[in-house]
C-alpha cells in the first residue's frame, strides 16, 4: 500500500479530489464509491470545484454508497443517501439516476443487501472507492472482527461508533443500531481503494492498519490485501505510524506521472 503524508485535510481533499478527476478524464462513466462522516468532505469540495472551474467533466460519472443506517425513514436528512446525494451528487451537478446505494429502509434488508451486491456487480464494478476509518479501525461499518471475505450485510455498530457518530444526531439514542454495510470482501473488489484520515483521534486506528498485522479486528488492515491502496494521512493521522519518514521519502521521490 502506498502512504501519502500530507500537511492538511485540504491538502489531502485536494489530492484525492485530482485523482477521482484524473479517473474521469480517462473513463468518463466511471463509478465512484464513496463514504460519509466529516473526513471526506474536502475531498467533495475540491472535485465540485474542479467541475465548476472546467478542469474535469463529471456529467457522466456515477456515484455508489458505501454503507447505510438501518430504519431510518427514507429522506432522514442524516440517512447516508440523503448525506452523499447532499454532499457529493448535487454539487457536482449530477441527479438521482447516477447514484446507487442499498436501501436502510426496506422491510427485507437481506434482500436489500444482496440487490445492492448484485447492483455493483452489474454496474462493472467500482473504479475508486474512498474510505474513511473509524475509531476502532473500521471501514464502511464494517465493525471489528467483521469477516475479510464478508460481502454487504446487516451489521450492529460497536458503542463507540454510536458515541462517534452522535454527533449528527440530537442524541445518541438517535444512532441506529443497525446499518447495511459493503463487506469487506466487496470493498477489496474496487479496482482503486483510497482511505483518507485527518486527526489525531485516527493516529492509533492508522497505524494498525497499516502497519499492524493484518486481522478482522482491524478491519481497515484488510488494505494490505489490496494490489492498489493508497491511505493518505494528515501529519496528526500519521503520528503513529513507524515508517513515517520511509513513507515521505517514498512519496517525494514518486515520479508525478503515476498519480496516486
Ligand atoms: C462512519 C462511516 C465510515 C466513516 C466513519 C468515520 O462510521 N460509516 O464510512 O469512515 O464514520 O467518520 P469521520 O470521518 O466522520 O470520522
Amino acid at each position: 500500500m502506498e502512504v501519502v503524508i500530507v500537511p492538511d485535510s485540504a491538502t489531502g481533499g485536494e489530492l484525492i479530489a485530482e485523482a477521482m478527476a484524473a479517473l474521469l478524464r480517462r473513463k468518463p462513466d466511471a463509478l465512484l464509491g464513496v463514504s460519509t462522516g466529516s473526513t471526506p468532505l474536502p475531498v467533495y469540495k475540491a472535485l465540485a470545484a474542479k467541475v465548476r472551474d472546467f478542469e474535469v467533466d463529471a456529467s457522466h460519472a456515477r456515484i455508489c454508497q458505501l454503507d447505510e443506517y438501518v430504519g431510518l425513514p427514507s429522506g432522514h436528512p442524516e440517512a447516508y443517501r440523503s448525506v452523499v446525494l447532499r454532499e457529493v451528487v448535487e454539487p457536482l451537478g449530477l441527479t438521482d439516476a447516477s447514484f446507487m446505494g442499498p436501501d436502510g429502509s426496506a422491510d427485507d434488508v437481506a434482500a436489500a443487501c444482496l440487490d445492492y451486491e448484485r447492483a455493483l456487480a452489474e454496474a462493472g464494478g467500482v473504479d475508486l472507492q474512498l474510505l474513511g476509518i473509524g475509531t476502532d479501525g473500521h471501514i464502511g461499518f464494517n465493525e471489528p472482527c467483521s469477516s475479510l471475505a464478508s460481502r454487504t450485510r446487516i451489521k450492529t455498530l460497536t458503542e463507540q461508533t454510536r458515541q462517534d457518530n452522535a454527533r449528527f444526531f440530537k442524541a445518541v439514542e438517535e444512532v441506529p443500531h443497525h446499518v447495511i454495510t459493503q463487506g469487506i470482501g466487496t470493498i477489496l473488489q474496487a479496482r482503486h481503494l483510497v482511505l483518507l484520515a485527518t486527526g489525531e483521534a485516527k493516529a492509533h486506528a492508522v497505524a494498525l492498519a497499516v502497519e499492524g498485522p493484518l486481522s478482522a479486528l482491524v478491519p481497515a488492515s484488510a488494505l494490505q490485501l489490496h494490489p492498489h491502496a493508497t491511505v493518505v494521512v494528515d501529519e496528526a493521522a500519521a503520528s503513529s505510524l513507524k515508517l513515517a519518514d520511509y513513507f515521505r521519502a517514498t512519496y517525494a521521490a514518486k515520479p508525478l506521472w503515476q498519480g496516486l
